[in-house]
């Protein structure tokens, strides 16, 4: 069996919301209708790594639909909607969605199950049925293109470094399932590397690795930036999480937000949407923030901008959107009050020291349900902790919504034609789609919702010093 998912019997209840998702997603669907006929992913081998959920499955099969073959993986052990992930592999017999596409997802994947299944997205095969490499990575959070960096760095090493190397939890799984194909292959990932055209990355914290693999040259080929394309991180980060912040707390706990204090912590724009998510609710909403630019924003915002430390005893809700780690740590969950609830929309559970807190001497931990954790504390005080640190919003909820990932997933798609298509002009570096793209995904959703455009004459254009039909601003536009 070439898939790996819960219950294949799902299929059907995942078709119905795939056929809602498309409805809501007129950018893929307008992807599909556009390039459907010429296939410009024709012959690209898509190794994909992305939260497995129902709007993943839109994307799946625009990939399919314009010519590729897909092998995918979540990039999440608790973020896959099982009915989409037996959906895709069941398919629905049309050229968009050929039964068979091998997924490897299901909710609530141990972390060695997930490194085990992050490897299968490579494991492509000929039509004679010889084992082959991806040529192409999609990839959220940078995990699958970490597998191939990793690999073909230890295998010019000629060694693993062993599991006891690490006291990272995750890494020592990174570890063992590179030892493994090392073992097997001495050049395996070097081959696998060797093939492959690129790689479109889909979020904040998998961008900053390419961003720091390309300053230290061990980048291997050209990456596509999608998350700083203006139609993703200004919509996907700030109104996905502003719509899936308080659906996962009210999922998870469904305690009234309403008269809370709840800190966010970070102000970018997955903390812009979580700090409207909950004020929206009628909450106090307390910002923390290291940044005097963003600290300012949240403060003209109408935020209280504080130090965890100068709140922690009396808030009720704790938020971490930071991508950086140890955001929220021992002395914090020590200081909290009972029934405190604690969770992370970063994309990595390093943002709240779980392992800190499952050290203190005497504390318990006891599941209320699968993703909903209280730790009891040697006084009996619990602190309720979601999703056990990893992003709430996917854990305890279904993550955003189809119409604002149809943009996030636009962009994917043009990114993949982008470097399958035209290699040449990027050479090795991390990239954003041109200007005129970006616009073109907003421009598909505005019809959807009712916008109506207002179109520059040439002379007001000609003003403004731009073409009638754009691109409207400079890079240096902020938006
Ligand atoms: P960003 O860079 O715009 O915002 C992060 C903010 O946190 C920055 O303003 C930074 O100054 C601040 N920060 C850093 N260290 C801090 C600290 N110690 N204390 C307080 N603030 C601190 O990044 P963005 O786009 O908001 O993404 C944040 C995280 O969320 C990333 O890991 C990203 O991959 C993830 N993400 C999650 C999504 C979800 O659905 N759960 C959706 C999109 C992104």
């Amino acid at each position: 069996m070439d898939y790996k998912v819960a219950d294949l019997s799902l299929a059907e209840f995942g078709r119905k919301e795939l056929t809602l998702a498309e409805h809501e997603m007129p950018g893929l669907m307008e992807m599909r209708r556009r390039y459907g006929k010429d296939k410009p992913l024709k012959g690209a081998r898509i190794a994909g790594s992305l939260h497995m959920t129902i709007q993943t499955g839109v994307l799946i099969e625009t990939l399919t639909a314009l010519g590729a073959d897909v092998r995918w993986a979540t990039c999440n052990i608790f973020s896959t909607q099982d009915h989409a992930a037996a959906a895709v592999v069941v398919g629905n017999g049309t050229v968009d969605a050929p039964a068979g596409t091998p997924v490897f997802a299901w909710k609530g994947e141990t972390l060695a199950e997930y490194w085990d299944e992050a490897e299968k997205v490579f494991q492509f095969k000929d039509v004679d049925g010889n084992a082959i490499g991806p040529n192409m990575i999609l990839d959220d959070g940078g995990d699958i293109t970490l597998l191939v960096h990793k690999g073909t760095e230890f295998e010019k090493a000629g060694a693993v470094p062993g599991q006891d190397s690490t006291d990272n939890e995750e890494y020592k799984e990174v570890l063992r399932v590179l030892a493994r194909s090392l073992d097997n292959d001495p050049t395996y990932w070097t081959n696998v590397g060797a093939g492959i055209k690129g790689v479109t990355e889909e979020t904040t914290t998998g961008v900053l690795r390419l961003y720091d693999r390309f300053k230290e040259g061990s980048l291997l080929w050209p990456a596509i930036n999608v998350n700083d394309s203006v139609t993703k991180s200004k919509f996907d980060n700030k109104y996905g999480c502003r719509h899936s912040l308080i659906d996962g707390i009210n999922r998870g706990t469904d305690v009234m937000i309403a008269g809370k204090t709840a800190v966010i912590c970070g102000y970018g724009d997955v903390g812009k949407g979580s700090a409207e998510s909950l004020r929206g609710q009628g909450a106090r909403v307390i910002i923390t923030e290291i940044d005097p630019i963003c600290a300012l924003q949240a403060a003209m915002d109408g935020y209280e901008v504080k130090r965890l430390e100068s709140v922690v005893d009396f808030a009720d809700i704790f938020i971490t959107t930071t991508g950086n780690f140890d955001i929220i740590r021992v002395e914090h969950f020590e200081r909290m009050k009972h029934q405190a609830i604690v969770g992370n929309i970063g994309h990595f559970d390093n943002e709240i020291d779980m392992a800190g807190l499952a050290k203190i001497p005497g504390i318990v931990k006891d599941e209320i349900k699968p993703q909903v954790h209280q730790w009891i504390f040697p006084d009996g005080k619990k602190v309720i902790v979601l999703s056990e640190g990893r992003l709430l919003n996917l854990g305890n909820a279904t993550g955003h919504p189809s119409f604002v990932m149809s943009n996030s997933f636009t962009n994917q798609v043009l990114a993949q034609i982008e470097i399958y298509t035209k290699l040449d002009e990027y050479p090795i570096g991390v990239y954003v789609l041109p200007k005129h793209l970006d616009e073109e995904v907003a421009r598909l959703h505005l019809d959807a919702i009712g916008v109506e455009l207002t179109v520059l004459n040439q002379a007001q254009a000609d003003y403004l010093g731009v073409p009638v039909e754009g691109p409207y601003k400079s890079d240096l536009y902020r938006y």
